[in-house]
């Protein structure tokens, strides 16, 4: 029988698993989290956690013998990747047939790796989106607390004017306006006041060091800063790294079992876990969640799961591409990794798109100016289990990416007019100016309202709970952690006085 028993769990250690193991400690349950990934709080040889990203080594990327970085060449030559020994990385690149997902790794999940930009969706987006969810008590309550939580933090808007290290961003937002479109600022959970004192040469530099999606070192407000170090501070909450959960299953008293792999650096197992808990809370982001589920459906594990598992998968209507300046517009050679400003056409009424002005911090000027396009692509895959391999599946046709490439090229379409410019055609491995092959924002596998209920109780089985990204049915519009936080504050609230305080 299972060697531990807990009366919580909760799978993954990202956004929605960084809520819940919060909010389950404060309210005096005992919980285990179980990450996958390393815990990463220690310096290596070089004396940094993270590497940078222009000198990639086994801390980049989860197990993999060579770097797979979204811009992968430069003047077409093969000058980004590099080789590395298998290692558990902080950055993940799961490839499926016409489909690339890169996702965090590591406890804080995708908090270690992203860009860090916070925003609020749209009401009028938000309420499409959730049609079942009280948006007045979202905007009132749910997302205003995600934001404290998470510690949300604006730029100066004087010193975003004149830093020599936006000066990328302050390119493309002129451009943007010569094209006549409006730009916003982005809040941040990297701390800007850190970064000011960076540029002032007065602490250790992160973002202005280049480091982004191999983690940084300073600066950067990520989960196992904020959420699951208050967690911890509860007293109630348990964190094993580099164990991932394999199977689910529930017992005839209703309580589940969970096959746990403990792995070691060189990815070996070196022992394996049943771990008992009555409230089982899966927080392993959209494709780890439903991977798990769809296991447990298949397998008849947890024979109560229905068809919805696995549907209503989105990209969030990725797109990367990127734009060549003027020899007289230099984008700067120096640049901070953190985004603050996005071109905002999310109201355009044809092709709505919401574009982070991305820098490209490698240290010599590139002229180049990179968006990270978020459009509205009704276009939806379907996550399953291969039976023959027992591993996830992705049903996504790369045409259906093309709604994503229409609506972000008409976008740059128009700034390459306003500013007579063109596209980089090097920077993606071959000769496409939009990278329509991978996403940063997977969304979906177990919508809310549709293999869950209205909070993220999963349908068919009592005390399974989905807290993480796979609730979002595809998109949402606008860079995707604040929302799945708040959804996650929303959900618990409820579930922890409901079904676990029993009130
Ligand atoms: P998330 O993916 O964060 O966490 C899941 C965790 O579960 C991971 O730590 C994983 O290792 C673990 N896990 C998975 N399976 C497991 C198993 N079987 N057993 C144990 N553990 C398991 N968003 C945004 O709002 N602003 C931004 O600027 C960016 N930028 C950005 C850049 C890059 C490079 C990436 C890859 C992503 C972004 N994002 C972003 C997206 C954002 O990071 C993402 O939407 C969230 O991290 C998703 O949060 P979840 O809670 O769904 O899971």
């Amino acid at each position: 029988g299972p060697e531990d028993a807990y009366p919580a769990v909760v799978v993954g250690s990202g956004y929605g698993a960084a809520v819940a193991a919060l909010r389950l400690g404060e309210a005096g349950v005992r919980t285990l989290v179980l990450e996958m990934g390393r815990l990463w709080n220690e310096a290596g040889p070089d004396g940094r956690v993270f590497c940078r990203m222009t000198a990639p080594d086994r801390r980049s990327m989860w197990f993999k013998r060579r770097t797979e970085a979204p811009l992968s060449s430069m003047l077409w030559l093969d000058v980004v990747d590099r080789d590395i020994d298998p290692y558990p990385g902080v950055l993940d690149r799961v490839n499926f047939e016409h489909m690339s997902v890169y996702v965090g790794r590591g406890l804080g999940g995708g908090s270690l790796v992203n860009g860090g930009m916070a925003v609020t969706p749209s009401r009028r987006y938000f309420e499409k989106v959730f049609p079942g969810v009280d948006a007045g008590e979202m905007y009132r309550t749910y997302f205003p607390r995600a934001a404290s939580a998470l510690g949300v933090n604006s730029a100066d808007p004087d010193w975003l004017g004149r830093s020599t290290h936006y000066r990328y961003a302050r390119v493309g937002r002129d451009q943007a306006h010569n094209a006549g479109l409006s730009t916003v600022h982005v809040p941040n959970v990297y701390d800007f006041g850190y970064m000011e004192r960076e540029e002032r040469g007065e602490v250790a530099r992160s973002a202005l060091a280049g480091q982004v999606i191999y983690g940084n070192d300073h600066g950067k407000r990520s989960l196992d800063k904020t959420y699951l170090a208050a967690a911890l501070g509860t007293g109630n909450v348990t964190v094993r790294t580099m164990h991932r959960v394999d199977a689910v299953r529930q017992e005839r008293d209703g309580g589940y079992v969970l096959s746990v792999e403990e792995i070691d650096t060189a990815g070996s197992t070196v022992a394996v876990h049943e771990i008992a808990c009555r409230h089982l809370f899966l927080g392993a982001g959209s494709l780890g969640t439903t991977e798990l589920l769809l296991r447990a459906r298949d397998t008849g594990a947890l024979a109560g799961l229905g068809e919805e598992v696995g549907a209503g998968w989105g990209t969030n209507g990725n797109v990367m591409a990127a734009r060549a300046n003027h020899a007289w517009n230099p984008t700067g050679c120096k640049q901070s990794s953190i985004p603050a400003l996005a071109v905002d056409d999310w109201d355009n009424p044809v092709h709505p798109v919401f574009a982070e002005i991305a820098p490209v911090p490698a240290g010599i000027e590139t002229w180049i100016s990179l968006y990270l396009a978020i459009t509205e692509n009704p276009e939806r895959g379907t996550l399953y289990r291969d039976p023959a391999t027992d591993r996830l599946g992705l049903r996504w046709t790369r045409d259906q990416n093309q709604p994503s490439v229409t609506a972000a090229k008409s976008l740059l379409d128009r700034i390459n007019r306003a500013n007579r410019t063109v596209y980089r055609y090097d920077l993606f491995g071959d000769d496409r100016a939009f990278a329509d092959d991978f996403c940063y924002h997977p969304l979906g596998g177990c919508v809310l309202g549709k293999a869950t209920d209205g909070h993220g109780r999963v349908r068919g089985h009592r005390n399974l709970y989905v807290t993480d990204g796979s609730l979002i049915p595809g998109s949402v519009g606008v860079n995707p952690f604040v929302t799945i936080t708040a959804l996650a504050e929303r959900n618990l609230a409820r579930i922890v006085a409901e079904d676990v305080l029993g009130r």
